[in-house]
């Protein structure tokens, strides 16, 4: 069966029933109709010119049985005024109103929930989720084994010795203490680096020097183990484009899928993160012919991380915002007409947010206005590009979520940590909160 997304806006009912604040749940959702499946919506003559409530991208993607979402900042949220009933911060209600599906930022990487070898910091990462089971929200996880983002204490204390169960127990940790929470991981992030020489186009990080090639089964083993319900994703950037080196690349990431699936080894989508520029080459024929393939191994494409570059040399930002907005439009009409792509995130809600724009990325000094919104808040082109987009898509069916989704249901052996060669009892580290 092929894998999906369960998106139906019944899950998103029980979601928030659960967290008990249906009344927070915008009255479309409660609504409960879903569109025929398969079937085109039709697109009204006036595109609504608001953009929350059912004018939001949350309610016309559910409407196509989509996900939209964002990447998210959980520090910046007013999760207790939003549990409390309501909040008048903008962006939490921006948040709220604009996904069906979050994703943290950086609040999930190693760097933020490991503040020292012992110790896991689930504080931020927890408040996001949160804030989702009070909104009926999904959550994405991003991400379980990457090169960057690595606490400062991983390189003296990682050695060969030790390497594997300190992956080992990072995922089972966790992905064990968002179990049932989580709709897919990145379980692992930007492995694939043919500019690096390997035969087998392994970009050489810290993980392949310490634990070989194999650590890239042994994450997605971890992680399908220590959450049984989420889809595991492998996720990665600069696959989009017909260039010679993207072509490349991406090939390569078609050989790691085929592999992986070849082996049994759990995976349910690729991530394709969607870096996108405003000027230059865009993404065609290759791309499309990369998400049929990985259909026909019955692997989903997630588009992830979602943003455009705006024009070089900049433009007025009227001129900009069109190019961006216009590279969106294209991008996702394309994508999304294949029925294997169940979910499109940005990366972020709002331009001045963009990691285009932090001081550490923005080197040429060019403000981008790569998203959705605006910093007043107010929706871009690329807004209205990205809705109608959306309700041009076809209606995508309801996945039925997966057997053995419901935690409570699990066998108790399921869940057998790793015995990891060099740990003293192949237990996972606890939690400081656990201990
Ligand atoms: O939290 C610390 C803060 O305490 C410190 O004072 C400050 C000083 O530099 O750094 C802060 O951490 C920064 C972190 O973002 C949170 O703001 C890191 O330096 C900075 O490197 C980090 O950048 C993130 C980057 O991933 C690296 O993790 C970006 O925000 C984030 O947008 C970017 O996202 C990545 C995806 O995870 C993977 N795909 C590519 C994408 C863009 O690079």
């Amino acid at each position: 069966m092929r894998q999906g997304i369960a998106c139906s806006r019944r899950g998103f009912a029980r979601g928030a029933m659960a967290a008990g604040s249906a009344l927070l749940m915008p009255a479309w959702l409660r609504a409960g109709s879903i569109w025929p499946r398969g079937k085109k919506k039709p697109v009204t003559a006036a595109a609504p010119q608001g953009a929350t409530g059912q004018d939001s991208l949350r309610a016309h993607a559910a409407a196509s049985g989509l996900l939209y979402g964002a990447a998210v900042r959980p520090d910046l949220l007013d999760a207790d005024g939003m549990a409390a009933a309501g909040t008048t911060d903008g962006y939490t209600q921006l948040v709220g109103a604009q996904c069906g599906i979050v994703v943290a930022e950086n609040a999930m990487k190693w760097a933020a929930l490991r503040p020292s070898a012992d110790r896991f910091d689930f504080a931020q990462a927890d408040k996001l989720v949160r804030f989702a089971d009070l909104m009926g929200q999904q959550v994405r996880g991003h991400n379980l084994c990457w090169h960057e983002a690595l606490p400062a204490w991983f390189q003296s204390a990682a050695t060969k010795g030790n390497a594997q169960r300190l992956l080992v127990e990072h995922i089972q940790t966790v992905a064990g203490h968002f179990r049932g929470r989580i709709q897919s991981w990145d379980v692992v992030n930007e492995a694939i680096e043919p500019n690096d020489g390997r035969p087998d186009a392994l970009r050489k990080t810290p993980w392949l020097d310490l634990i070989g090639p194999g650590y890239i089964e042994l994450a997605f083993q971890t992680a399908a183990q220590a959450d049984p319900a989420a889809k595991l994703v492998y996720n990665d950037y600069g696959i989009e484009l017909d260039t010679q080196e993207q072509m490349v690349k991406r090939g390569q990431v078609l050989l790691l899928a085929r592999r992986l699936k070849a082996r049994g080894i759990p995976i349910h989508a690729i991530g394709v993160q969607s870096h996108l520029q405003a000027d230059g080459p865009q993404p065609g024929q290759g791309l499309l012919s990369f998400i049929r393939e990985l259909a026909k191994i019955g692997l989903d494409v997630y588009i992830t991380e979602m943003d455009v570059k705006t024009t070089e040399p900049p433009a007025t930002p009227d001129v900009e915002d069109a190019a961006v907005a216009k590279v969106y439009a294209d991008y996702l009409t394309m994508v999304l007409e294949e029925p294997n792509v169940p979910a499109a995130l940005t990366w972020g809600l709002i331009n001045g947010q963009s990691w285009l724009n932090s001081q550490h990325r923005n080197s040429n000094g060019i403000v981008q206005r790569p998203l959705p919104f605006d910093d007043e808040l107010k929706p871009t082109p690329a807004f209205f590009a990205l809705r109608s987009v959306i309700d041009r898509a076809y209606v995508r069916a309801p996945q039925a979520a997966k057997p053995g989704a419901n935690p409570a249901a699990l066998p108790d052996d399921l869940y057998k940590p790793f015995a990891v060669p060099g740990s003293p009892t192949g237990q996972p580290a606890k939690p400081e909160s656990q201990r």
